[in-house]
């Protein structure tokens, strides 16, 4: 790459790039200036350095890269040391950590900056300094930024990125402004808070007893104290404008926490705990390279489930999905703290706890399936600073329409690529007839969704075109800051937990028939939520079990609300053994534990009136039906088509390739019972569907592979120990 490179200054960071470039042969001959002799005679001990000169002019004669690496404020006077020596065609690039001064610095010695002078920032210094704190990997996996100029030269810029990608880095560019902006955030005054605290506590403490008592918050607060302070020192006075504007916003900052521990105010100090505490996860998942909830935009992965097995024991799947969405919504427009046990802590629930966090919510948890929430009132949702990103999660947005078309903020909706894929007009039309301002996207009403804030809202008598909880309980929200009655008509019954919490927070909810009525105006106050395990994600076991041979589970704590029991209905009608035992209610939910044994299914004419009670379970459902003798027939079902994927097809293209015959219908599908062989089928990020493939197997003459099976974590977070625990031989692969 090189011929001759010259080091001016090589401390940690310099070193380093050195130890990169002798490793992976970059350069034939490599050089270096500093002012201290030992430094030089150190690297040439350790063969880092071809030659070590105390004068930097010597240094650079002949040298086709130049690296600037020693305190920023020496840029200036390094430059105007060394112009004379340079040779016309040198490459000039540093590694200090602000941009501005550096740039400045150029300008003012060359008069404009050369166009071979890449200014750059490798991310990944430590507290240590020296030559000999130096390591070949410093860089690996951590980022570096190029912060160009307009005119910069688009070759030398590549040869600096390909050297810094040689040491394993990953190479962003942006503006210098931009650069000095964040780093001030994220680097420098971090470092100035750490030195600063050691400061005060050791001028306070003459003696520096307290020290002693300093243990990992201490050491781990302030590990960055140890760094370097004449590099501090220059970093501090280069970056001035980005530090003090940085310190500004620490110091509002540290007021508002003091001033809610001056108050006792407890609300106002788990807020800003909690919320802290999020964000540094958030954190640490980005830095680990995954995403927040992890499978948003992570990795893909793969189910492997062998041929055969069986499922036996006691299993408790997690918390029902539509209970624990609901339970965040009316806790945080409650009065009062409500506490929730059983949440599930998948992806999709957590999208609807982070949008209210957003909004100001503090919620304490979730923590082995436990949340606090301090509701703020039916008018005590604050404006989020950012649009609410709801992942994959349809329950998410189409409830939250309904809240936030009452609200006095304005506010946008997104979702993930498949929500974006779904029909958010079934909720947007009933809303604006109740006067809000709600607007979807593109011909077909797809999110993103945006609400204007501040309309006011009346009571309307909706007559539901299609069978949707999703859309009822979004206009029954609605209809809570809504002047006078809402009424709302449903085409078929379907999950009713929006009107059984509303019981439960005090609200009056009145349903005669298929019709439900709700009065704004009132307030909900705060309760106690236990949430039951999911039907839908025990439904997986149902079926499993029913189709494997020898099998045996008891599922213990199932919600079995009338309206959720579709899956039972239609197991049984297909000869399924299921018993419900220890039928109990809990918080206004009918509960039971599910024992479900090795049956001989038959294929059947499934009910239509069973097809809103069972819209979740079809997937696996339909696995039941090519396990069956004979024939199933499902119509209906056209709301299939609109789910996380297009479950009919989808379906219908996995069971055909394990060799069944599977007829897709406008609304249903026709399938022959058979013999399902092993291949590989994709689930279109749709979790249901990979989890029905998964439990294919227990039936399966050969493997299954699954693609695609990421999003499980929206619904079953730990669905693939739960299995395999139970008998099911799964794997798991990151592809
Ligand atoms: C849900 C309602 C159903 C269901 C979804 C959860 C709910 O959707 O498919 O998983 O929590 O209200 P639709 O209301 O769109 O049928």
């Amino acid at each position: 790459m090189f011929n001759k490179v010259a080091f001016i200054g090589l401390g940690l960071i310099g070193s380093s790039l050195a130890r990169v470039l002798r490793a992976n042969h970059l350069a034939q001959t490599i050089v270096a200036s500093s002012r201290s002799p030992r430094t030089l005679s150190l690297a040439l001990d350790i063969g880092l350095i071809d030659a070590g000169y105390a004068d930097a002019a010597e240094a650079v004669l002949d040298a086709d890269l130049v690296v600037l690496a020693m305190p920023v404020c020496a840029t200036q006077s390094v430059l105007a040391a060394i112009k004379d020596s340079l040779k016309a065609s040198v490459i000039i690039t540093d590694v200090g950590s602000t941009k501005g001064n550096v740039v400045s610095a150029a300008e003012t010695v060359f008069g404009i900056v050369p166009t071979r002078f890449i200014p750059a920032h490798p991310i990944a210094g430590s507290e240590q300094s020296g030559v000999l704190a130096g390591k070949v990997d410093l860089f690996d996996r951590h980022k570096v930024i190029i912060t160009p100029l307009p005119h910069t030269d688009a070759e030398a810029c590549l040869l600096i990125q390909q050297m810094w990608q040689v040491a394993g880095a990953e190479v962003l560019t942006m503006t210098v402004q931009r650069h000095d902006e964040v780093l001030a955030k994220t680097s420098h005054l971090p470092h100035l808070l750490a030195f600063s605290l050691v400061d005060t506590l050791a001028r306070e403490s003459q003696n520096l007893d307290i020290f002693r008592f300093a243990a990992g918050g201490f050491r781990d607060f302030t590990r960055i104290a140890g760094s370097d302070p004449s590099m501090w020192h220059d970093i501090f006075l280069a970056n001035e404008q980005g530090i003090l504007s940085a310190l500004d916003s620490f110091s509002q900052g540290v007021e508002r926490l003091k001033s809610a521990i001056v108050a006792h105010d407890s609300d106002a100090i788990l807020g800003i705990l909690t919320r802290a505490q999020v964000a540094r996860h958030h954190f640490t998942h980005m830095l680990a390279g995954t995403a927040y909830q992890k499978t948003m935009n992570t990795k893909n992965l793969q189910f492997v489930v062998e041929a055969g097995g069986t499922l036996q024991g006691n299993l408790r799947v997690p918390g029902d999905k539509s209970i624990s969405h609901r339970s965040i919504m009316l806790g945080s427009l409650a009065e009062g703290v409500t506490e929730v046990t059983g949440f599930l802590e998948g992806e999709d629930a957590l999208a609807t706890l982070q949008a209210f966090r957003d909004m100001g919510v503090v919620i304490e948890g979730p923590k082995n399936g436990e949340v606090r929430i301090h509701g703020v009132g039916l008018h005590g949702l604050q404006a989020p600073p950012n649009a609410l990103y709801v992942g994959n999660s349809g329950t998410s947005m189409r409830l939250l329409s309904g809240i936030l078309s009452a609200q006095k903020f304005d506010t946008v909706m997104t979702g993930d690529a498949s929500l974006s894929k779904r029909p958010m007009e079934r909720i947007a039309k009933p809303l604006r007839q109740m006067g809000a301002m709600i607007q979807t996207t593109g011909e077909k009403g797809t999110p993103p969704v945006s609400i204007k804030g501040n309309q006011a809202l009346k009571g309307i008598t909706y007559d539901m075109p299609v069978a949707s909880a999703q859309v009822k309980s979004g206009v029954l929200l609605a209809g809570l800051w809504a002047e006078g009655e809402t009424v709302i008509t449903e085409p078929a019954p379907t999950r009713d937990h929006s009107e059984r919490m509303l019981r439960g927070f005090g609200y009056k909810v009145k349903t005669e028939g298929s019709t439900i009525r709700i009065q704004g105006g009132g307030k909900l106050t705060a309760t106690k939520i236990d949430v039951p395990a999911d039907i839908s994600s025990a439904a997986f076991f149902m079926v499993g079990a029913s189709i494997a041979p020898n099998a045996d589970v008891v599922l213990e704590h199932v919600g079995i609300n009338p309206t959720r029991i579709g899956v039972i209905n239609i197991l049984r009608a297909m000869g399924g053994d299921l018993t419900l035992l220890n039928e109990r209610e809990v918080g206004g939910e009918p509960v039971a534990d599910i024992r479900v044994r090795s049956a001989k299914l038959k294929g059947i004419q499934i009910n239509e009136a069973d097809v809103p009670l069972a819209i979740d379970e079809f997937p696996s459902l339909f696995i039941a039906a090519a396990c069956a003798e004979g024939t199933t027939v499902l119509t209906g079902a056209e709301e299939l088509r609109v789910k996380e994927s297009d479950r009919i097809q989808v379906m219908a293209d996995g069971l055909i390739t394990l060799g069944i015959d599977a007829q897709p219908t406008p609304d249903g599908m026709i399938i022959q019972g058979g013999q399902l062989g092993g291949g590989k089928v994709v689930s279109h990020g749709d979790h249901r569907i990979a989890m029905s493939f998964a439990i294919a197997a227990l039936r399966a003459n050969g493997t299954i592979e699954i693609e695609d099976c990421a999003n499980v974590a929206t619904s079953f977070p730990l669905f693939v120990e739960l299995a395999r625990g139970a008998g099911l031989k799964i794997k798991v692969l990151e592809v």
